[in-house]
């Protein structure tokens, strides 16, 4: 009995690690944009410190922008769109790695409430 109960908690956390990210919450990525986005970007078609995020997923695939949020820097070093964004961003500022985005479902969420900017 007791190693079945074993067996059974050790594949939940096992398969609780395969189970995708959910889709994303629109709610849950506002909040995160108005956290930890909105100090440099508007979301709107307007540059604040960085550009204008309304109008981004029609702009960049959800790939794209997976890397991107997750890894700014080492995006900018490889990719060419990011190596001229970084170029022509007239505010002596960059893109910061942001714990929050490491996580997937953070990402989902933020990406979930950009694709409703620009509408
Ligand atoms: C300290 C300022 C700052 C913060 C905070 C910040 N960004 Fe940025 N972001 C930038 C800058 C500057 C760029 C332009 C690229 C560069 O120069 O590094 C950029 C670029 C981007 C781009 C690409 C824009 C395009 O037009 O292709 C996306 C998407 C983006 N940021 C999303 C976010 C999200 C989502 C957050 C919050 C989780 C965030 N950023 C937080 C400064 C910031």
């Amino acid at each position: 009995m007791k190693i079945y109960v074993k067996i059974s908690a050790l594949s939940f956390i096992f398969f609780s690690f395969l189970v995708p990210a959910q889709a994303g919450d629109v709610v849950k990525g506002k909040a995160i944009f108005d956290r930890l986005c909105f100090h440099c970007h508007k979301p709107s078609y307007d540059d604040k410190f960085a550009p204008g995020l309304a109008g981004i997923t029609e702009r960049r695939d959800t790939k794209w922008l997976h890397s991107f949020l997750q890894n700014p820097s080492k995006m900018i070093e490889h990719d060419e769109y990011a190596k001229n964004l970084k170029a022509s961003n007239p505010y002596n500022l960059t893109m910061p790695t942001l714990p929050e985005m490491q996580n997937e479902q953070n990402r989902e969420d933020i990406i979930a409430y950009l694709d409703t900017l620009g509408e």
